[in-house]
C-alpha cells in the first residue's frame, strides 16, 4: 500500500532537488543591465544568492550585483505573514542574538503555522525560508554581500543610492542593492543597532558600535547631523583574521620585518601603528599581537571589538557609553587602561588612541608595560606632534618610550594595478624629534631596504639579555627561518601560527630541529 505521506515526501525532496539542481546549473537567467558584461559570478548562499562582477566598458566601470532567487506574488504574500507571526514570537522568547539557534526556532514556529502554507511547494517554502533567516536573523537587504568573504566594508551614503563595497580584487565598487525610502533604511539600521543590544537615536545620532557578528558600523543616524539622512559604513570582521604570515604573504611585511617585531615583542617593546582610515591599522596590530610569549599577560582595550588573538593569557575590555543625555556611567578608554595597569599586564594593546587614554597608556609604559597601539594619521612626524599636543599631551621626554612605528598604507601595485597594503616604513623612535628608519619599503622594487646594522633597537635587546649584538643578530636569523618555513607550508591560520610561536619561545632547539629534519 502507498503511505500517502510518504509518497508526499519524496515529492517534495524531489522538487527541492530539482530546484537545487537548477538555480545551480542554469545561472544564464542573470539580469545584465546594457552596456555591462559579465566578468566573474560566483556562489555566496547557493542555491539562494551569487555575486556578479560586470563591467562597462564605456565607462571603463565595475558593477556589483546580487543576483538573488525572487519571490513569486503568492510567496510574497504568505512570507509577509509568516516574518510577522516570526517576528512576535521572537519578541516574547530570546533576542536572535542570544539565542543563535535561530533555524531550530525557525522550523518550531513554522510547525505551529502549518495552516498558513497548506499546499506549498517545497521548493517555494525554501525559498521563504531563505528569506526570513535573511531579514530576521541576519542583514536583510545587504545580508549576500555580509556573506562574500572578498568584500571588506560596505557602505551606503542615502537612500535612492547604490551601496557601495570595497571588493579585495576591484577596489570600491557600486552595487545594484539600493535603500529605495527613508523610512526602510532607518528601519534597517535602528534594527540591527538593536539587535546587538545597542541604541541608535535621534538624540544620540552618532555611532561607532558592533553589531552581531562583531562587524563594527559607524552610522550618521536620521537627518540630525547630515541634510542628505542616515548613512552607515559596516567595516566586516574576519573570523579567521590575518596573522604575520599572511601579511608576509600579501607584501605588506616582509620575513626580515616580522622577525625583527618578533624580537622586538619578546623583550616587551612598544610599538604604534600609523596609517589613514582602513590602511590595515588594526589587521596589523592584531598580527603583531599574535607575537606575543604566550605566558605573557595581554590587556587590550577598544571602543568596538575587534582585535582576534590566539592568547590564553587576554583580557579584553570595550568601552561603554554613557545613558541619558547626560552621558552618566560612560567607561572611556582612559578608565578600562587605569583598571587595566592594576592587573599587571605585560603588554597593554589600545585598539586607537585618539585622547587622553594615549597619555595613561605612555605612563603604563614608563613604568615598565609594553604598548601596542593604532592612531589616524598619515606619516610618523603628524603623529608625533599630535600626541604632544591636546588632548593627549604627552610630554616630549616620554615620545621614546613608544620604541617602534610603523607606518601602514594602501598603494596601488606596480604590476596589477590592483591595490594592495604596504608597511611604508618601521621607525625606531629615537627621541620626539628624531628616528632611524630600520626597514623602508621601496615602491620601485616593492622590496624593503633594512638598515639593522644601526639598530638601536637590537642595541637594547643584546643589552637586556646580556647578549652580544652578533648573538641578537643569530637569533634574527632563526626566527626568519621559521617563519619561512610557515609561510612555505602554509602554516597561516591564526591558531596554528599562535601555536607554532608559543613552542619556539618555549622550546626552541626541538622546534627547529623539528623544521630542519622535515617533520
Ligand atoms: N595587509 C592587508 N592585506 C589585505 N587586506 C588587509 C590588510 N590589512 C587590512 N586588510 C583588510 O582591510 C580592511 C580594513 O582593515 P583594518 O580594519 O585593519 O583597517 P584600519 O586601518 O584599522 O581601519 P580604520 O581606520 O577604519 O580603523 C579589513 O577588511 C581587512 O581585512
Ligand atoms: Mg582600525
Amino acid at each position: 500500500m502507498v503511505n500517502p505521506l510518504k509518497e508526499e515526501s519524496t515529492k517534495k525532496t524531489q522538487e527541492l532537488e530539482n530546484f537545487l539542481k537548477d538555480e545551480l546549473i542554469d545561472k544564464s537567467q542573470v539580469q545584465i543591465p546594457s552596456g555591462y558584461r559579465l566578468v566573474k559570478k560566483y556562489a555566496l548562499k547557493p542555491p539562494f544568492s551569487y555575486a556578479n562582477i560586470l563591467y562597462d566598458d564605456e565607462k571603463s566601470s565595475y558593477l556589483y550585483s546580487v543576483d538573488e532567487v525572487k519571490l513569486n506574488h503568492e510567496e510574497i504574500g504568505i512570507f509577509e505573514n509568516l516574518y510577522h507571526l516570526i517576528e512576535q514570537s521572537l519578541e516574547s522568547t530570546d533576542t536572535v542574538e542570544e539565542n543563535p539557534n535561530f533555524d531550530e526556532q525557525l522550523d518550531t514556529v513554522l510547525k505551529e503555522h502549518e495552516k498558513i502554507f497548506a499546499g506549498v511547494s517545497a521548493v517555494s517554502m525554501e525559498k521563504m525560508k531563505y528569506y526570513l533567516r535573511r531579514d530576521i536573523a541576519g542583514f536583510g537587504l545587504i545580508d549576500p554581500l555580509m556573506h562574500d568573504i572578498n568584500i571588506e566594508d560596505v557602505s551606503c551614503s542615502g537612500t535612492d543610492k547604490s551601496i557601495y563595497v570595497w571588493h579585495r580584487n576591484y577596489d570600491s565598487i557600486p552595487t545594484n542593492i539600493i535603500f529605495r525610502s527613508e523610512e526602510k533604511l532607518n528601519s534597517f539600521v535602528s534594527r540591527i543597532v538593536f539587535r546587538a543590544g545597542k541604541n541608535i537615536s535621534i538624540a544620540f545620532p552618532i555611532s561607532d558600535l558592533a553589531l552581531q557578528g562583531n562587524h563594527r558600523i559607524s552610522v550618521l543616524y536620521q537627518k540630525e547631523i547630515t541634510p542628505k539622512g542616515t548613512s552607515f559604513t559596516i567595516r566586516k570582521f574576519k573570523e579567521d583574521p590575518y596573522t604575520v604570515i599572511d601579511l608576509i604573504d600579501f607584501g605588506t611585511i616582509d620575513l626580515q620585518i616580522a622577525a625583527y617585531l618578533w624580537m622586538l615583542i619578546e623583550e616587551k617593546m612598544s610599538f604604534i601603528i600609523i596609517g589613514s582610515t582602513g590602511s590595515g591599522k588594526t589587521t596589523l596590530l592584531n598580527a603583531i599581537t599574535g607575537l606575543v610569549h604566550p605566558d605573557h599577560k595581554i590587556f587590550s582595550v577598544e571602543d568596538v571589538s575587534e582585535i582576534n588573538i590566539n592568547h590564553e593569557n587576554w583580557f579584553t575590555l570595550v568601552s561603554r557609553t554613557g545613558f541619558g543625555l547626560s552621558g552618566e556611567g560612560e567607561i572611556g578608554l582612559y578608565d578600562l587602561i587605569k583598571a587595566g595597569v592594576r592587573h599587571r599586564p605585560d603588554y597593554i594593546v589600545v585598539g586607537e588612541i585618539r585622547g587622553s587614554e594615549a597619555y595613561v597608556m605612555f605612563q603604563a609604559m614608563a613604568t615598565g608595560h609594553g604598548g601596542l597601539c593604532t592612531m589616524h594619521a598619515d606619516s610618523l612626524e603628524s603623529a608625533v606632534k599630535r600626541l604632544q599636543q591636546k588632548p593627549m599631551d604627552i610630554p616630549p621626554a616620554y615620545v621614546s618610550l613608544m620604541n617602534c612605528a610603523l607606518v601602514v598604507k594602501r598603494v596601488k601595485e606596480r604590476a596589477t594595478g590592483q591595490s594592495a597594503r604596504r608597511v611604508l616604513n618601521v621607525s625606531e623612535i629615537i627621541n620626539a624629534n628624531s628616528s632611524h628608519a630600520a626597514f623602508s619599503w621601496n615602491p620601485k622594487s616593492d622590496f624593503f631596504d633594512n638598515n639593522l646594522q644601526d639598530s638601536t633597537l637590537f642595541k637594547k635587546v643584546a643589552e637586556s639579555t646580556g647578549k652580544g649584538l652578533q648573538e641578537v643578530l643569530e637569533e634574527y636569523e632563526k626566527r626568519k627561518h621559521i617563519l619561512k618555513w610557515m609561510s612555505e607550508h602554509n602554516i597561516r591560520d591564526y591558531k596554528m601560527v599562535g601555536e607554532i610561536i608559543g613552542k619556539y619561545y618555549r622550546d626552541p632547539e626541538s622546534l627547529m630541529q623539528k623544521i630542519d629534519q622535515g617533520i
